[in-house]
């Protein structure tokens, strides 16, 4: 265990950290106006905030090319466990190092629940991720039913187990995002004190040498509601699903 090398360095939260997650969205065109969009208000905005998105592995090319030069970087919704070989439909860390990605989702709600991956499985990927040089970005929430059974610690400490295990040199390493199943893409949004509550659990589970890293909050984050939640102790930026696909939207989240 104490003898992985990471090539991408601690991650600490200094600045609020807003990373768009484009799900299964764009094309080429749409792609190119967002960007475009978002670069365009990058430029006259405040710089507070360090902005990242998330894109369908074929458009990292083009992500990667209308971005370079500027302020906002780039990142993927998933990545393999596995270094190379027969993995069919997978894609290596390595291989998104070379699109300069700087980040890889790991552990969305939607993967866990649609792809079967496992808690142990989600860790692996955040392991490779960040040997590889790419931060993860480490998905935990619980769904509706877990919460109103009183289950939300249990749920989220057992997401965490198998990324703490690794050691807390990965941990430092890591961006942590609480995404409530049930505030995914359904308008619902945790409260901010709901949401608070949790990041405080979930900063009071890390290790003394990764306090620092970065929680955010991702579930419905919308222009109106970001400035109330990134104003709680514990949420340092947003996880952005559907608001990350409008430019204005993205840019009012990353200024709230
Ligand atoms: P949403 O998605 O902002 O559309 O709710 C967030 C996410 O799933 O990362």
């Amino acid at each position: 265990m104490t003898d992985v090398q990471y090539k991408s360095g601690p991650v600490t939260r200094s600045k609020t950290l807003v990373i768009g997650n484009w799900k299964m969205n764009g094309s080429l065109e749409s792609n190119r106006t967002l960007l475009d969009g978002i670069v365009a208000g990058v430029a006259g905005g405040d710089g507070k905030a360090t902005m990242a998105v998330c894109a369908p592995f074929p458009y990292l090319a083009q992500v990667a090319d209308v971005l370079a030069g500027t302020s906002i970087s780039w990142g993927a919704q998933d990545v393999s466990a596995h270094d190379k070989g027969a993995y069919t439909g997978e894609v290596s860390a390595s291989m998104l190092l070379e699109f300069n990605c700087s980040w890889a989702i790991v552990g969305h709600s939607e993967r866990r629940a649609m792809h079967g991956e496992t808690v142990e499985l989600v860790a692996d990927k955040a392991q490779a991720a960040a040997k590889a040089g790419i931060t993860p970005v480490f998905c935990v929430g619980e769904s509706l039913a877990e919460r109103e059974a009183g289950q939300v610690q249990t749920v989220i400490a057992a997401q965490l187990a198998p990324l703490l295990a690794k050691g807390d040199e990965l941990v430092a390493r890591t961006v942590i995002a609480y995404e409530p199943v049930w505030a995914i893409g359904t308008g619902k949004t945790a409260s901010p004190e709901q949401a608070q509550e949790v990041h405080a659990f979930i900063r009071a589970q890390l290790p003394t040498t990764a306090k620092e890293v970065p929680l955010l909050y991702g579930g419905s984050v919308k222009p109106d509601n970001a400035a109330t939640l990134f104003a709680m102790d514990d949420i340092d930026g947003g996880l952005i699903g559907g608001a990350a696909l409008v430019a204005k939207d993205f840019l009012a989240i990353a200024t709230a």
